[in-house]
């Protein structure tokens, strides 16, 4: 299929017949380690996609009293939920969150870098970007974390396709919430490709965020439960920012629309590159339910608020989304913009000095230390240094320079 699709002229499987036994739901799971890395990332983004779909579909179904919308939305949801068992179902068991969390930070830092990269509109490129640079440092702390409980590299979850090495140092990523919202995009104006980019990152920090506010209390070490705690601060931030672009004036059924035309684009862009026969069928299959419930979002439009989809969607779907290597980008944005910082509403070339009002509130969460520092402090007095993974030569950012500003992550 080429980049002439529109789904709207296709048909799929009408979603009255999406429901599946059990049995069939219960997936066999892919390997942790070893294999096509990005196999995991599309499983990590596809279901962080379905659970924000579903939160929608309980959302809009509390605030509409029209019963043939609710039961509409019931039954599509039903299907959701399903797709979203059979997603989250091909990530295999274990001990323990870590090696989970590793897979969802390098999707954190391949999606994030993909996107910026093709993001038509500055404003909201620049956004990705800073948090591009966060998530990067996440990877970084997290892989320290699996060396020191497991003995285990990320590299041999990751590939070799995502560098591991700081970021935007985690104890400086807090900020006050006055930073973390940005200004929204418009809908009428809005490139398709944009609206698509932010609901990407807003279904996949959501997931992030949840996955670290529940998983996060099941290690038993007390710096590890902390790390996960201070991430899962920061995940809250880059749900506050990547959901405050969203235009709050698209209607619920705008939204629907939207939401179903995300999972068609993603479904369909995975299917494409997927190397692992057994997942890519899952993400057929998922594609040819989309497609359905896409036109039954579009049906509701028409009827309850005479809008034509064809006329909110693009003639074909946008360039498909690719889980590939960032390597030479994200090595470009930390040599740039490591000292960027948010004022407001604003991202801007702070040399790394905070607003007033971060300022304030990293002397409150920072007060009495930081887990995020001492997982590196920990694992350079047991080993000598920090775990890297810096395939691609030294780190872009002077060390000397980044020690001298208190940035060096611990790493000597
Ligand atoms: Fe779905
Ligand atoms: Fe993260
Ligand atoms: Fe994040
Ligand atoms: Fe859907």
């Amino acid at each position: 299929m080429s980049s002439s699709f529109n789904p709207l002229e296709q048909s799929g499987v009408p979603v009255a017949e999406q429901f599946r036994s059990w049995r069939e739901l219960n997936v066999d799971p892919v390997d942790i380690v070893g294999g096509d890395p990005y196999t995991r990332c599309r499983i990590v983004v596809m279901n962080g996609i379905e659970v924000e779909s579903i939160m929608f579909s309980h959302q809009f179904a509390r605030h509409t009293d029209n019963p043939e919308v609710r039961r509409a939305l019931a039954l599509s949801r039903r299907a959701e939920q399903m797709q979203q068992k059979a997603d989250n179902w091909l990530l295999p068991g274990s001990d323990g969150p870590i090696e989970t969390t590793i897979v969802y930070e390098q999707v954190a830092v391949d999606l994030t870098a993909w996107l910026a990269r093709m993001e038509p509109d500055p404003y909201l490129k620049q956004t990705y970007d800073f948090g591009l640079l966060e998530d990067f440092d996440h990877l970084y702390r997290y892989a320290n974390l699996l060396d020191l409980v497991k003995g285990q590299k990320a590299e041999a979850i990751t590939g070799t396709v995502t560098e591991i090495m700081p970021g935007r140092p985690n104890p400086e990523e807090f900020r006050h919430p006055d930073d973390d919202l940005r200004r929204h995009y418009d809908k009428h104006t809005v490139d398709p490709r944009s609206r698509l980019h932010v609901m990407t990152l807003v279904a996949a920090e959501q997931q992030t965020m949840n996955y670290y506010m529940n998983a996060g209390n099941i290690p038993t070490d007390p710096m590890a439960r902390g790390l996960y705690l201070e991430i899962a601060m920061i995940e809250e931030q880059h749900v506050t920012q990547y959901e405050s672009l969203l235009d709050p004036l698209e209607t619920w059924f705008e939204q629907w629309l939207y939401h179903e035309y995300l999972e068609v684009w993603l479904y369909h862009s995975f299917m494409e590159q997927e190397t692992d026969p057994k997942v890519k069928a899952i993400w057929e299959l998922h594609l040819n339910m989309e497609i359905e419930q896409l036109k039954v979002a579009a049906d509701m439009l028409r009827r309850y608020e005479g809008k034509d989809a064809e006329l909110l969607l693009p003639a074909s779907l946008p360039p498909a989304m690719t889980f590939e290597p960032n390597k030479s980008y994200v090595r470009q944005v930390l040599a740039e913009q490591v000292g960027y910082r948010a004022d407001g509403l604003d991202i801007e070339d702070r040399d790394g000095k905070p607003s007033k009002a971060t300022r304030g509130y990293q002397a409150i969460v920072n007060g009495d230390g930081n887990y995020s520092q001492d997982v590196i402090d920990v694992h350079t007095e047991r080993f000598g240094r920090d775990y890297r993974l810096q395939t691609d030569g030294e780190h872009p950012v002077d060390h000397r320079e980044m020690a001298a500003a208190g940035r060096d992550g611990g790493a000597r």
